[in-house]
């Protein structure tokens, strides 16, 4: 919250998952693009961590695109590691049905819409 305008201006979110109570999941985090620069993301992030220790979690896990590097040079600064790296791929439906082999998509879509 910035304290002159009252206006959030950057937000940072933790999961916890009742199937796996002793792991945190630190999701988005946000500073709003004027009061970039001023490392409230990283700020943001080690406060809501301790707010954890009460919890006595195991492990907290977080992530970023791979190309964001304000966001891993928080990570690395709070010490988290890489432990993975993924690649997201997608295509249309009807592309993928049309790959798949004879399927008129056009057709599929057509008779979907008026069966
Ligand atoms: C990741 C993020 C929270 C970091 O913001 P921050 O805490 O203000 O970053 P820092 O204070 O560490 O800034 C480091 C430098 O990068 C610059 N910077 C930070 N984010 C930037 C961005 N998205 N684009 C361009 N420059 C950026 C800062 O101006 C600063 O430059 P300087 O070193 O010359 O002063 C912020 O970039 C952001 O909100 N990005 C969009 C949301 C996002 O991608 N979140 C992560 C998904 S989990």
């Amino acid at each position: 919250m910035h304290d002159e305008t009252g206006e959030v201006i950057g937000l940072t979110q933790l999961q916890l998952h009742p199937r796996r109570p002793g792991w945190g999941y630190q999701r988005d985090t946000v500073v709003v693009e004027a009061h970039r620069g001023r490392a409230l993301g990283l700020a943001m992030k080690a406060e809501m961590l301790r707010w954890l220790t009460p919890l006595d979690l195991d492990l907290v896990y977080t992530g970023t695109n791979a190309d964001n590097v304000h966001m891993i040079a928080v990570n690395h600064a709070l010490g988290f590691t890489t432990v993975r790296s993924l690649v997201e791929v997608d295509r249309t439906a009807a592309g993928l049905l049309q790959a798949l082999g004879g399927v008129d998509a056009e057709q599929r879509q057509a008779e979907h819409e008026h069966p």
